[in-house]
C-alpha cells in the first residue's frame, strides 16, 4: 500500500535577491495513515518550510509530492485550497484564532468555507469544542482564554472538517509546562482513539517523546528517521 504522504526527490529553493537558499535538499519521505511524526532540528534547518509544502499551504521547486494518492506537488491554487480545507487541519505556534469573535464561531470557520449550513456549522462546532474539552466555553472571546484553552480552539477548529492529518508547527512554543502536556495529551489522544495521522514541528524532546516516529532535519535534509514506543501519558 502506498504512503499516505510520498515525498520524492524534493527541493525547495528560496531567492531573496541575488541569494539563493536551499531549503530543502532531496527529500525522500513516506508516512502511513495513523502515524504520529515529531519533526525536529535547529532553528532554519527546513522544518516549517517542509510541513507548508507537506500541507499544501506552498509547492516544491522540484521533485514529487503526492498526498493520498494524487500529485499535489503540481496542483492549481484552488485544487490545493480544497484538498487543504478537506483533508487537513492546522494548528500553529500561535493560535492564529479571529480575536472579538466566539471560541465557538473560530472553530465553525472551516465549515463555513465549504458553504455548511449555519446549524450544521455550530452543532459540529460544538462538538468539536468538546472533544478538546471546551465544552461550556462556546462564547468566550480568545481574549478571554488562557493560552492553553486558545490552542484548545485551534485544535477545534482544525478538527471540525474531520480532516485525516493534522499539522502542528511548535503548537506549545506558546505554553507554559502543564498547558503543553494538556494540548500533546489531546493530540496523542486524537492519534490512538480517531486514527488521525499527526505531524508535529517542535525543537523540545520531550514534546517529541508522544510521537511514535521522529524525524531530525539539519540544513534541509531529514538527517535522522527512527521509530519508537511513544510516552504514553494518561490523560486526565
Ligand atoms: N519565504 C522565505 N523566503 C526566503 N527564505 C526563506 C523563506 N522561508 C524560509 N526561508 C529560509 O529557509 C531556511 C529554512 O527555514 P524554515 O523552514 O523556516 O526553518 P525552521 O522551521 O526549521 O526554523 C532558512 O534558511 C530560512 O531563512
Ligand atoms: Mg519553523
Amino acid at each position: 500500500m502506498a504512503g499516505l504522504i510520498v515525498c520524492e526527490a524534493i527541493w525547495k529553493i528560496y531567492r531573496v535577491g541575488d541569494v539563493e537558499v536551499q531549503a530543502l535538499r532531496d527529500i525522500n519521505l513516506t508516512i502511513d495513515r495513523g502515524e504520529f511524526v515529531a519533526v525536529m532540528g535547529t532553528s532554519g534547518s527546513g522544518k516549517s518550510t517542509l510541513m507548508n509544502i507537506l500541507g499544501c499551504l506552498d509547492q516544491p521547486t522540484r521533485g514529487r509530492y503526492q498526498l493520498d494518492g494524487m500529485d499535489v506537488g503540481t496542483a492549481k491554487p484552488d485544487v490545493l485550497a480544497e484538498i487543504r480545507n478537506r483533508q487537513i487541519g492546522f494548528v500553529f505556534q500561535s493560535f492564529n484564532l479571529i480575536p472579538r469573535t466566539s471560541a465557538l464561531e473560530n472553530a465553525q470557520l472551516p465549515l463555513f468555507y465549504r458553504g455548511v449550513s449555519i446549524r450544521e456549522q455550530r452543532k459540529q462546532a460544538a462538538a468539536a469544542l468538546q472533544r478538546v474539552g471546551l465544552g461550556g466555553r462556546e462564547q468566550h472571546y480568545p481574549s478571554q482564554l488562557s493560552g492553553g484553552q486558545q490552542q484548545r480552539v485551534a485544535i477545534a477548529r482544525a478538527l471540525v472538517g474531520t480532516p485525516s492529518i493534522l499539522f502542528a508547527d511548535e503548537p506549545t512554543g506558546n505554553l507554559d509546562t502543564a498547558s503543553s502536556r494538556e494540548i500533546m495529551g489531546i493530540l496523542a489522544q486524537l492519534n490512538r482513539e480517531d486514527g488521525i495521522t499527526i505531524i508535529l514541528v517542535t525543537h523540545e524532546s520531550d514534546i517529541a517523546s508522544y510521537a511514535s516516529r521522529e524525524l531530525v532535519m539539519k540544513d534541509g535534509q531529514v538527517v535522522q528517521d527512527v521509530r519508537r514506543t511513544p510516552h504514553l501519558s494518561v490523560v486526565q
